[in-house]
């Protein structure tokens, strides 16, 4: 059977490998993924791990209501673990979630109709202040993204944060409860995770999926509990980044903090007897059904119920769809709509600017303050540029659930993504794969991981005001041969590696190490084998 397994494992990368170059069999469906599943990992539970979940819990008069999160994260696992079945092990942030579980903390998700389960993990609010928003939101978040944000390190956040990864880790063994499982653990909010599960199941195979950028040695440095972090990602059997670029900085942070053999011709790390692959994975979105649920006609309703309500009729709509975080590059979009109205004063009147922005990590002042600066931006440009019939700028604050959400995609003529540094930015994805008609242009900042395959896109430097205005203005106006050319090539990138193909790249990888685990330990409190656990050779 591990014949037959290893066989199929060796085709599937030979396809991963020819749509890496852009050709071959046809993109992995949510079927073909599970049945890839069942076929290569059938002894294995699939347990993710994450901060944010994927559906919180309110109240709604006597009864409860589900809300899908937003985030990329989370939009994008939850269509995994869709495919795949599961334990999702994530914080209950909703007011009302502890109404939803049972007395094991499970719901199952998505709500109304299932396909895995959520188990929710409970913080206090020291846990919350400490580890969130603490060393998660005010350390590594600025850390990582370069935008001049400057960190905040603080003793006892750092120590909140090593608690909740050990509760994390826990919660992941106990779910594992004595079997084989694999462990895929999400984001900075987590880097210490892999360490703790292994002290207590080396056996268990972990890998972690980093969705925001890595940043530089240099930058990186500053960080005094650096090493720690270092070594705790490392304990890691797969650590995956978006782009190329992140995976070889965090190579060299390794290299330059702690005594270990890096071979970057290979991506690997050995450290104290053990091997840590470390790939970029550029995770995607679920294409297929953004489109499908693009065209259909409550959507194409909806989008000109939306386009009646602001009098939009005779008007182009440029949309922005954020959470409100000062990595968005928000300031710098206003300013360069700003600047497109003054310098073709044709718009003025002609055009409007429909954002959505997401309230996020309120309790930081940062954050505050972005929300602050759009609201005075949104004034400004209104005051400034009155158009009759309605506002030049709209602004709707809120967290739209994706129905809501794409019928916007689909009335823009253009999406505009301006962040300063950005791991991926699904939202320039799902505004592709929302376009089926072709009509429409995406205008996206060369700061994300998008962009690295989005290149038929206007790429413009959010800095860059005047280049900024100007290129919102050629997209605009570009004949209507060139939109469409330009949308299809994008449309064809994002349809042929959606978020199936990502996770199955990434789980594929954990799999050619798999075959060669070494038994589960014998109870899930198992101490750590006498001896290292061997390094495992990849299969070529
Ligand atoms: N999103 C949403 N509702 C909204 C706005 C955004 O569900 O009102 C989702 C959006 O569809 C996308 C995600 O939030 O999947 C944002 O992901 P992205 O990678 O662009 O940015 P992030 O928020 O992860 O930094
Ligand atoms: C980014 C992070 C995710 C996070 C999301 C929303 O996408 O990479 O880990 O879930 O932002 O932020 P929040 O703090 O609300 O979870």
């Amino acid at each position: 059977m591990q014949a037959v397994n290893r066989a199929r494992s060796a085709l599937t990368r030979a396809a991963i490998r020819a749509r890496q170059r852009n050709e071959g069999p046809p993109r992995t469906t949510r079927d073909s993924l599970a049945q890839w599943a069942r076929a290569n990992v059938p002894d294995r539970d699939l347990i993710v791990l994450s901060n944010r979940e994927p559906y919180s819990h309110r109240r709604n008069g006597d009864g409860l209501v589900a809300v899908r999160n937003a985030g990329g994260l989370t939009v994008a696992l939850d269509a995994v673990m869709q495919a795949l079945g599961g334990v999702w092990v994530a914080h209950g942030s909703g007011e009302a979630d502890r109404d939803a579980v049972d007395a094991n903390d499970r719901v199952a998700c998505p709500p109304g109709k299932p396909r895995y389960t959520l188990r929710r993990l409970w913080l206090d609010a020291e846990e919350q202040a400490g580890y969130y928003s603490g060393f998660a939101n005010s350390a590594l978040w600025p850390l990582c993204h370069v935008v001049y944000v400057r960190p905040r390190f603080e003793l006892s956040d750092w120590e909140q944060y090593q608690a909740v990864n050990r509760r994390f880790a826990e919660a992941a063994v106990a779910e594992a409860a004595g079997r084989p499982a694999l462990v895929f653990i999400q984001d900075y909010h987590l880097a210490l995770a892999a360490r703790y599960i292994k002290e207590a199941r080396p056996d268990i195979q972990v890998a972690l999926f980093w969705h925001i950028p890595w940043p530089n040695p240099e930058a990186f440095r500053v960080l005094p509990w650096g090493r720690d972090i270092l070594e705790g990602m490392l304990a890691n059997d797969v650590l995956g980044f978006h782009i190329r670029r992140h995976a070889l900085n965090f190579l060299d942070s390794v290299s330059e903090a702690l005594e270990a053999r890096v071979d970057v011709e290979r991506m690997a790390v050995d450290r104290g007897g053990r091997r840590t692959w470390v790939r970029p994975f550029a995770i995607s979105v679920d294409a297929e059904e953004l489109g499908a649920l693009a065209e259909l006609p409550e959507t194409v309703k909806a989008a000109e119920r939306i386009r009646r309500d602001w009098r939009l009729e005779d008007c182009k709509v440029i949309l922005g769809v954020d959470r409100l975080d000062y990595t968005k590059g928000l300031s710098e979009r206003f300013a360069g709509i700003e600047r497109l109205l003054e310098k073709y004063p044709e718009w003025q009147g002609r055009l409007a600017f429909v954002q959505i922005g997401v309230p996020s990590r309120i309790e930081l002042p940062e954050y505050r303050a972005v929300g602050e600066s759009v609201r005075e931006w949104t004034q400004k440009l209104n005051d400034r540029f009155p158009r009759a019939g309605g506002p030049t700028v709209v602004l709707i604050e809120g967290n739209l659930d994706f129905r809501e959400l794409v019928p916007y995609y689909r009335l823009a003529d253009l999406c505009t993504v301006t962040s300063l540094h950005d791991g991926m930015n699904l939202v320039a994805k799902e505004y592709v794969a929302a376009s089926p008609d072709l009509d429409g242009a995406l205008v996206l900042s060369p700061f994300t991981g998008a962009a690295r395959e989005l290149a038929r896109a206007w790429i413009v430097s959010p800095y860059d005001r005047e280049d900024l205005a100007d290129s919102m203005h050629q997209a605009l106006v570009a004949p209507v041969e060139e939109r469409r050319e330009r949308m299809r090539v994008l449309r064809e990138t994002v349809l042929r590696r959606n978020i199936f193909d990502w996770t199955l790249e990434v789980l594929d990888t954990i799999v050619g190490l798999g075959l060669q685990t070494p038994e589960p330990a014998a109870s899930p409190a198992a101490p750590a084998p006498a001896s290292t656990p061997p390094v495992i050779e990849p299969r070529s």
